[in-house]
């Protein structure tokens, strides 16, 4: 229970990697923050942490508005782990990409974090502790067709970390990324199945993670035994980068 006493936000934690990470923070003893637009997805992560015998509440924000993002962190109150999970990932080719597609990705993937981030910190700097984890991907150390504009939006948010990283660092918060590879969650197995199959076949483990898996490395970044890890962005992809 190294978390008591302790709130931890996770965005996107109705579904997939950030539902599997608020369940390891409740079970570690934090009160989450449960987010997401899907109010009835939501009430299920919470139902699952109290099943546990953890304590979760949830907070309805759509993170493509600014304003939403905004009474997010109002909403939260005081937050001692933020987890900035949430993302979305449509692909298209680059000649293909239309400008309201970019913006979109861009909205909930970089600009939903800074803000949320920029909104929670403060209470982090007055404590004189907290822990930030973003999540990126490993396609950030990729070429993949089709991915660029999301490439582009995770490789702001490894960058983000690091100067984040030294900001705050002098105040006691610490900041990292997690960076998976392919991950079977509920979207992934709905929608890109197969890339995420083939990518996991071609990584050092030979398949690709569960949610779970991912979401561990959240938990030992959010936890005290990461007191001397920031700035670093911890790569959870099966060795895949280094094949
Ligand atoms: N799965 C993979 O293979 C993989 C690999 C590398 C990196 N990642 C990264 O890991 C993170 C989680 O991925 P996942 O596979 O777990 O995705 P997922 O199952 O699709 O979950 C995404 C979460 O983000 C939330 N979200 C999406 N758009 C939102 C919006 N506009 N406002 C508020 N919440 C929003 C969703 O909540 P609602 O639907 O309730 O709004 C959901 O809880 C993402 O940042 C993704 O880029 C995933």
């Amino acid at each position: 229970m190294e978390l008591s006493g302790q709130v931890a936000l996770v965005t996107g934690s109705t579904s997939g990697i950030g539902r599997a990470a608020a369940r390891l923070l409740a079970a570690d003893g934090a009160e989450v923050v449960v987010t997401g637009r899907d109010a009835a997805r939501g009430a299920e992560t919470v139902a699952e942490i109290e099943a546990d015998g953890g304590r979760a509440r949830f907070v309805a924000v759509d993170l493509a508005d600014v304003t939403s993002v905004r009474r997010l962190a109002d909403a939260a109150g005081e937050v001692d782990v933020l987890v900035n999970n949430a993302g979305i990932f449509p692909f298209a080719p680059t000649l293909e990409q239309d400008p309201a597609g970019y913006e979109k990705l861009f909205d909930v993937n970089v600009r939903a974090l800074f803000f949320l981030t920029a909104a929670i910190v403060p209470a982090m700097i007055a404590k004189g502790a907290g822990a930030i984890v973003n999540v990126s991907s490993n396609i950030t150390g990729l070429g993949v067709p089709g991915g660029a504009v999301y490439s582009a939006t995770k490789g702001a948010v490894e960058a983000l970390t690091r100067t984040w990283a030294v900001e705050f660092g002098g105040h006691g918060v610490r900041v990292n990324t997690v960076s998976p590879g392919p991950t079977l969650t509920e979207t992934v197995k709905a929608t890109t199945a197969e890339i995420a199959e083939q990518q996991g076949k071609v990584s050092a483990l030979g398949r690709a993670a569960a949610p779970q898996e991912i979401a561990e490395a959240v938990r030992y970044l959010a936890s005290p035994r990461a007191t001397y890890v920031t700035g670093a962005t911890l790569v959870v992809d099966g060795g895949r980068l280094i094949v």
